[in-house]
């Protein structure tokens, strides 16, 4: 006997394979749990879908040219000593046991890095990986601190333990940092400093070379307004707004105040002549033209004096200030109440412009006035 195939009986056919899949479902038979692991095959097809997705969107990434400097595997180590070891482990530091009976169950990076090449590394981790717990980055947009991300995950495999701790725990570490740094902090803020120290230093110069912001010599208010908009959301940084959202609202309070005790630290820094005077002529002058005001009617001595809402630019790296002015032009950052003016101001800045005014700044020792 042969049986004809007609539309109608092959629309029959495949609706009596839907309802018996839904009924499958329904009936609780099939194991949700992960104790028992994938067949081989939905192992095998799962991740040949992962690779081809993150192979196919990683076509347009380009890699910054050097992924090897210090302050980016500082960042980045700093980040995932917090943000992803506890899931992946780290040179010297085993994979936490909960975390391997996830499935799929996180890869040990440190000694199972996988061969993808650094574009597909920041696919990875600048979206994560759907139904596998594997994270998407706090703030995507900032691929400037994903990048960081892969500089350090090309870096760990070949790590000792002893330099990993370093990069991720800073030189001073655990109780000395937390000694050195609570002077004068009480109770629950004496313990949370001990993971901004880790970062900024116990007193908020921070470390390897220009990693980290200069959080001494800014003012109480400025430093809080910060911390706020971090742990709210409105300032978007996947390094920055952890730290930030995990610690209680009243310590984050002191531990800015303590910050803002410490004495200025102005970073020793030089930059090409001519840059710097264009970039004095734009702080001192702005550009008229282009309705952008003089820097220093804002970030002057004496416009800091009066508001201290206004972040003091002087001694700070240059590479932040300048990673800060592209992020506003770009439409990328937010702050405290004050920041919609800087948003208007960076708009109007050229590159080179932000980059001259960044390197002015960032070279003088003293508050400049006009
Ligand atoms: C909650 C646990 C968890 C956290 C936190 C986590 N991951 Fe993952 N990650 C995973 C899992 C699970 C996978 C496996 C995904 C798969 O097999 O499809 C994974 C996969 C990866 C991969 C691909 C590895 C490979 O060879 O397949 C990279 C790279 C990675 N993670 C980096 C990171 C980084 C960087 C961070 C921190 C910013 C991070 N992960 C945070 C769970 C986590
Ligand atoms: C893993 C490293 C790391 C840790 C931990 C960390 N920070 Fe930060 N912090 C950074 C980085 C990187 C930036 C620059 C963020 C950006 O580019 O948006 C920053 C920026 C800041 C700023 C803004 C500075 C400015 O001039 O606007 C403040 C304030 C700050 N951190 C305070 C803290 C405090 C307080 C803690 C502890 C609760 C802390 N940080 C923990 C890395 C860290
Ligand atoms: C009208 C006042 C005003 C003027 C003029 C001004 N700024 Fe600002 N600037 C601010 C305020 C307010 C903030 C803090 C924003 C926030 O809440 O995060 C800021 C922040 C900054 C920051 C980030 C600092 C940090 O620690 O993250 C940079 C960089 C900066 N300004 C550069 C400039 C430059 C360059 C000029 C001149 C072209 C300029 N600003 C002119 C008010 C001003």
């Amino acid at each position: 006997m042969t049986i004809r195939l007609t539309f109608r009986r092959a629309a029959l056919g495949v609706a009596a394979l839907l309802l018996g899949g839904l009924l499958f479902a329904w009936s609780g038979v099939m194991t949700i749990g992960a104790s028992s692991g994938h067949w081989p095959v939905t192992e095998w097809f799962l991740h040949w879908v992962m690779r081809s997705s993150v192979r196919t969107h990683a076509l347009s990434v380009k890699a910054p040219e050097d992924l090897s400097s210090p302050a980016l595997l500082a960042r980045g180590a700093g980040h995932y000593a917090t943000g992803c070891a506890p899931c992946h482990g780290a040179p010297g530091q085993p994979q936490n046991p909960v975390m391997q009976q996830s499935l799929p169950s996180p890869p040990p990076l440190a000694r199972e890095p996988g061969d993808w090449t650094p574009e597909e590394r920041f696919r990875i981790v600048q979206h994560g990986v759907r139904y596998s717990g594997m994270p998407a980055w706090v703030a995507p947009e900032r691929t400037d601190e994903v990048w960081a991300m892969v500089a350090f995950l090309q870096a760990m495999p070949q790590m000792s333990p002893e330099t990993y701790r370093r990069l991720a725990y800073g030189p001073e570490q655990g109780e000395e940092a937390q000694a050195h740094g609570a002077a004068g902090l009480r109770g629950l803020a004496r313990e949370e400093m001990a993971d901004c120290a880790r970062c900024h230093g116990p007193d908020g110069r921070g470390r390897d070379n220009a990693a980290f912001p200069v959080l001494s010599g800014q003012s109480e208010t400025y430093l809080a307004q910060a911390l706020t908009a971090f742990a709210e959301g409105k300032r978007h940084s996947g390094i920055m707004q952890p730290p930030a959202a995990r610690t209680d609202a009243a310590a984050l309070r002191e531990i800015a105040a303590h910050y803002a005790r410490q004495p200025a630290f102005p970073v020793p820094q030089s930059a090409d002549a001519a840059l710097l005077a264009e970039g004095e002529r734009i702080a001192r002058a702005g550009i008229p033209e282009e309705g952008v005001p003089a820097c220093l009617s804002c970030h002057g001595g004496a416009a800091l004096a009066r508001n201290p809402a206004y972040p003091r630019l002087h001694g700070q790296h240059a590479g932040y200030l300048e990673t800060q002015l592209a992020l506003w032009r770009e439409g990328k950052r937010g702050g405290g109440p004050f920041s919609v003016l800087m948003h208007t101001i960076a708009e109007r800045l050229e590159p080179d412009q932000a980059k001259a005014a960044a390197a002015w700044f960032a070279t003088r020792r003293e508050a400049p006035d006009q």
